[in-house]
């Protein structure tokens, strides 16, 4: 079972719910009267926009975005590749990037030189979970922030190992010997 893989949940479904009411609600009077598109990297973020947008009270448009990062898979090297670009055209209207997480900070960094390229009215960043114990690049416009993450290997509500266990509702750390194992797999 999924739950056997998880050390410990860091933080729990309730926890989650109520921080994204809280999210929901400051969004929703910041931006009342503004034409807001939300801006969503897939694929890790797509539990969390879509759980936020639920707690929005404002009309709301969400585009996806999908990158992919150049180099080893678990490592960001904030060299991205656009592979799907936003379908909305943000000239002039405000965009709200939401993230999953903020590791390094290199892939927000990438896309948010992107985004401001095509001159939004403006710019800014909701993101669930800061783990900043690994950030190189600094100044990000985080405007809301749902918890701080320490530098262990968290996975569940969107995050995964692998492409595996975004689907927990919580958010958890993974058992060592989950990848330790997957590490000895690769030698053989
Ligand atoms: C995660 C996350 C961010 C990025 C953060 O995506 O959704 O986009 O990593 O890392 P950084 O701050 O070090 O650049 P990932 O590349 O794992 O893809 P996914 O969303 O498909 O899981």
């Amino acid at each position: 079972m999924l739950n056997d893989h998880i050390e410990k949940i860091l933080i729990g479904e309730d926890e989650i719910a109520a921080k994204v009411m809280e999210l929901g609600k400051e969004v929703s009077a910041d931006y009342a009267d503004k034409d807001l598109v939300i801006v969503n990297v897939l694929r890790g973020g797509v539990i969390f926009v879509s759980d936020l947008i639920r707690k929005m009270s404002i009309p709301v448009t969400v585009d996806f975005m999908a990158i992919s990062s150049y180099g080893p898979s678990t490592e960001s090297s904030g060299v991205v590749r656009v592979i799907k670009d936003l379908e909305e055209n943000i000239h002039d209207r405000h965009v709200l990037v939401v993230e999953d997480i903020i590791d390094t900070g290199l892939t927000l960094g990438y896309l948010l030189k992107n985004l401001s390229s095509r001159e939004p009215a403006s710019l800014s960043v909701c993101v669930l979970l800061d783990k900043s114990a690994r950030r190189i690049l600094d100044n990000l416009p985080i405007k809301y922030k749902g918890f701080d993450v320490p530098d262990a290997f968290v996975v569940g509500y969107g995050l995964d190992y692998r492409q595996k266990y975004r689907n927990l509702p919580y958010i958890g750390i993974l058992k060592k010997s989950i990848y330790d194992f997957d590490l000895k797999d690769q030698l053989t």
